[in-house]
């Protein structure tokens, strides 16, 4: 039998933790015949919560599950992690500034990035979740210089599910015949969610939806604010489908994507598609033998030209802002 797969959570006690936690216990983030032993870290005062849910997760007698270990520091956490899933981090609170944002968070994934290099297994695959997602992996990728900078990537696969959700309503098909559709840039307002290389039963989506007005109006700020959307009906935000998304994330990354489809993460950077390298942005991915790979040679038209500008622009400011703050 194969030796389980230490998988380090952050953010254990949190709502997407509760959500994700038992999905990953349960064979879900790897594949069936893995088993898993689980690294959880939490700030010292929700250990207690976080060893309630624990309690849980015996409970469920899970086959694949081979030992839960719950910390309140960084390096023991990571310590021989082989998945790390950063999901803890520090909310904007009302009125609070960007840079006082960044920096709350700062405080978070800088120590993180240090026990991530310091200790992590070779193989060490990182998703970040929690939010400003894509510049709070950059501020981990950047204190952990032993490890591939690759191995960092952060999280847009909900906006991917979101948006496939949304198209499949629109045509009036099954998620499963929607193919190569794209999230480009960061995971906030500006993303960009591109249908116009996607296929829906093998035909172009946009063809196929032949109506620019919706695609502009309705589409791209349905799935860019559903966040706020979700907060507004449920009050509370996205859980359980954010951890749905980080399962999707990780076991495509690890088992490969559909031959003929592709994926969205957000990964550093090298160049494509005018990109500036090393910044984490959200790009077309195929999966193979773990490794990730960016989809080339995508005609981009003006529309989607100026929409993925804006997105990389705003993650553009919030490297220089973390850069001045001396977080990265
Ligand atoms: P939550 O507030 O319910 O839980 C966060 C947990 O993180 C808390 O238990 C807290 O104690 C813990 N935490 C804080 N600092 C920590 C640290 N230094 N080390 C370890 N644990 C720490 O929040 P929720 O709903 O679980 O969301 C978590 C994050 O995920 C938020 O930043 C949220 O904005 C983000 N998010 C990202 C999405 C994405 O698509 N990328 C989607 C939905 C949420």
């Amino acid at each position: 039998t194969q030796a389980p797969v230490n998988v380090t959570v952050t953010g254990a006690a949190g709502q997407i933790g509760y959500a994700l936690l038992f999905r990953i216990a349960s064979g879900q983030l790897l594949g069936a015949d893995t088993p898993v032993r689980l690294r959880l870290l939490e700030i010292p005062q929700a250990v207690k919560a976080a060893e309630g849910t624990a309690m849980e997760l015996n409970d469920c007698a899970f086959p694949l599950l081979s030992g839960i270990d719950i910390f309140d520091d960084a390096k023991q956490a990571f310590s021989g992690a082989n998945v790390a899933l950063l999901v803890g981090a520090r909310p904007r609170a009302k009125g609070m500034e960007r840079g006082d944002l960044l920096e709350a968070n700062g405080g978070i994934f800088k120590p993180q990035g240090e026990a991530i290099n310091a200790g992590a297994a070779d193989d060490i695959r990182v998703l970040v979740v929690g939010n400003p997602a894509n510049t709070n992996a950059l501020i981990a990728q950047s204190h952990a210089p032993d490890v591939p900078a690759g191995r960092f990537t952060a999280m847009t696969r909900l906006d991917h599910n979101r948006a496939l959700a949304q198209l499949s309503k629109k045509l009036d098909v099954p998620v499963s015949e929607i193919t190569k559709l794209t999230i480009w840039g960061n995971h906030s307002a500006t993303q960009y969610p591109d249908i116009f290389h996607a296929e829906v039963g093998g035909k172009n989506a946009a063809e196929a939806v032949n109506d620019q007005a919706w695609l502009a109006d309705e589409f791209i700020p349905t799935v860019a604010k559903r966040g706020a959307a979700i907060i507004e009906a449920r009050g509370a935000s996205s859980a359980a489908s954010a951890a749905g998304a980080a399962i999707d994330h990780v076991h495509t990354w690890v088992n490969g994507t559909a031959e003929g489809d592709w994926t969205s993460m957000a990964i550093p950077s090298d160049g494509s598609y005018g990109v500036p390298e090393g910044i984490i942005s959200s790009f077309p991915v195929t999966c193979s033998g773990g490794e990730y790979r960016i989809v080339q040679g995508l005609e981009i038209d003006e529309f989607s030209r100026a929409r993925i500008d804006a997105s990389v622009q705003e993650l553009t400011e919030e490297r220089d802002a973390v850069r001045a703050l001396g977080l990265i």
